[in-house]
């Protein structure tokens, strides 16, 4: 136990939260807790992203989205981002993604609006959504 949190700390100490901290442990254990079906939305994240990264220059262009640390980040207008939980509440599979108009999730479709609510039977539950807010080039996605 000591030494989970001893690793838990220095992953933190890395720049790990959250979903990508899951992942790390998912990595390094083959722990059946860590199937896409067992993952759960992150509660708490703050990060941010910075927009000159050609990682994440997608976007800059309305209609795109990218992934990072387990959220999907979309740039829904010229103006605004929108930004949810991977994982999809329908089935808790992690496979939501953005279609350029609403949050989709390809396992099953269930399809949620950018503020999470969700817009069809498979959505009904809704889905955790973030804020975001644009400072110059970078892009805080917190809770
Ligand atoms: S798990 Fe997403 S629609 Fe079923």
């Amino acid at each position: 136990m000591e030494d989970k949190i001893k690793r838990n700390e220095f992953l933190k100490s890395l720049g790990f939260k959250g979903a990508s901290l899951l992942a790390v442990y998912c990595g390094v254990s083959s722990l059946s807790s860590c199937k896409n079906e067992d993952v759960t939305p992150a509660s708490s994240i703050d990060f941010t992203l910075d927009l000159t990264n050609a990682v994440y220059s997608k976007l800059n262009t309305a209609g795109n989205y990218v992934i990072s640390n387990g959220i999907v980040i979309a740039r829904v207008s010229s103006t605004s981002f929108a930004a949810v939980t991977q994982v999809c509440s329908h089935e808790n599979k992690a496979n939501v993604i953005y279609n350029g108009t609403e949050f989709y999730c390809t396992q099953h479709g269930a399809t949620f609006s950018t503020s999470g609510v969700g817009t069809n039977a498979n959505g009904s539950r809704g889905i955790k959504a973030y804020q975001t807010t644009l400072s110059g080039t970078n892009l805080r996605v917190f809770s």
